[in-house]
């Protein structure tokens, strides 16, 4: 796993207990810190009845704390004070996965084991994720616990529903490690640099329907949009993504799928007349055909071949900046080209009224459309022009919405 920007140098304490999905948790301790974040696991005695600490250990690299009473040996906190040096300084206290008897614990603010004592020792934001049986978490017992939890800003990951150990089914599964991972990039990003703002991200190639069954599309696969929409999470914003793909929907990322140019047009500028910021990242086709067929469209005998007709789709970008109002704030294109590559980019930065385009030469083969690199030059609308390296398209994502974080913050 690469790196991930905003985990990177992140201090999480990560409280384990005592479920069968103790064992999701040595996962997700491995990939925050092969993501670069530095994990401290404290666990319960009946965490430790299904997975030894040498596991956290061996993933996170750093020691595992579990005893309230005795010091540690080796370089981590003396627990005397560890439930105060825990979570001094830690950046997020996640319980994942977090019992029962745990949140009734949290609840009432006891304190008799190292997580519920660093629980009430720690100022960091708190973030549980239960797991259990499926009529232990619908208890009325369990479900108060979480509300009052919840009245004191506790960020709670659902349970989702599925196949219990117990071979019953119910809410009360702990979700995947993507999906906790994404909770946990959510959580960290919640006051970044677009804190209570609203973006509207647009990915993919169009689809131009000719028949029922068939299109007309382009390469795009829509990845850049996706790291554009995960980075603007990261950054805090709240994030539309209108898109065309089937990729993974990144965690706090509102999916409005479309398929056509027309479709697109009306969600975006439905959504963009709301939102501080717009980021046309998807491949928009310029024609689209100018009756689609009712019924599949047959071959006949001897027929030799087969003209379609097109018309042009109207230019989302265009319409949307001609007439806005008072939003969307900052507008943002791309410009995919294959010859002539700044002079068709300045001019459409002009043309469509930008706050600045990033110009990518799809002709390359290590860089723009399928690929996961970008050598991108940013033009600005205030003169400015920037090469970059080639590099991730995660990397270039993050480089649009810095800018675009900066550019809404000079307007105020
Ligand atoms: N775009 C759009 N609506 C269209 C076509 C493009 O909003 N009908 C947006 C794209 O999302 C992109 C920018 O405009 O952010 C430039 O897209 P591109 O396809 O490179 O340019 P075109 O406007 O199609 O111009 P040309 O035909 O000259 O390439």
């Amino acid at each position: 796993m690469d790196p991930i920007s905003i985990l990177k140098g992140k201090r999480i304490v990560l409280g384990v207990t005592g479920s069968i999905a103790v064992y999701k948790a040595v996962d997700l301790a491995s990939k925050l810190t092969q993501a670069g974040a530095l994990v401290d696991v404290v666990m319960t005695a009946a965490a430790r009845e299904f997975v030894m600490p040498l596991a956290f250990q061996a993933v996170t690299g750093r020691v595992v704390y579990t005893d309230l009473w005795h010091a540690e040996s080796g370089d981590g906190l003396p627990t005397h004070i560890a439930h105060v040096g825990l979570g001094e300084g830690a950046d997020l206290f996640a319980i994942i996965p977090a019992t029962a008897n745990t949140l009734a614990k949290l609840a009432a603010g006891l304190a008799d084991d190292l997580i519920s004592v660093t629980a009430l020792a720690n100022r960091a934001p708190l973030m549980v994720a239960p797991a259990m049986d499926g009529g232990m978490y619908s208890h009325e017992a369990t479900q108060a616990n979480i509300a009052t939890l919840l009245s004191r800003r506790v960020t709670l990951i659902e349970p989702e529903i599925g196949r219990m150990a117990s071979g019953l089914e119910g809410r009360g599964r702990l979700p995947e490690t993507s999906q906790l991972m994404g909770e946990i990039r959510r959580a960290l990003g919640k006051s970044g640099a677009l804190k209570g703002r609203r973006v509207v991200v647009t990915a993919g190639g169009t689809q131009e329907p000719i028949d029922p069954v068939r299109y007309i599309t382009n390469r795009s696969s829509g990845k850049q949009g996706y790291a554009i929409a995960q980075a603007a999470v990261d950054a805090g914003a709240e994030v539309v993504l209108i898109s065309t793909v089937d990729l993974p929907i990144p965690v706090g990322v509102q999916l409005q799928p479309v398929r056509s140019a027309d479709d697109m047009l009306r969600v975006t500028t439905a959504q963009a007349a709301l939102s501080d910021a717009l980021i046309m990242a998807a491949a928009v086709a310029d024609f689209t055909p100018e009756v689609v067929a009712e019924h599949k469209i047959k071959k006949q005998d001897g027929q030799s071949g087969l003209a379609l007709e097109l018309k042009r789709t109207a230019d989302i970008l265009g319409e949307i900046s001609a007439h806005k109002q008072e939003q969307p704030r900052v507008t943002v294109g791309f410009s995919a080209e294959s010859q002539d590559l700044l002079d068709n980019a300045q001019s459409k930065l002009m043309r469509k009224g930008l706050d600045f385009i990033v110009a990518n030469d799809i002709s390359a083969a290590d860089a723009g459309f399928a690929v996961d690199d970008n050598r991108v030059v940013v033009l600005t609308r205030a003169g400015e022009r920037v090469e970059y390296p080639l590099q991730s398209k995660t990397a270039v994502a993050e480089m649009i919405v810095g800018r675009v974080a900066g550019l809404l913050a000079a307007q105020g």
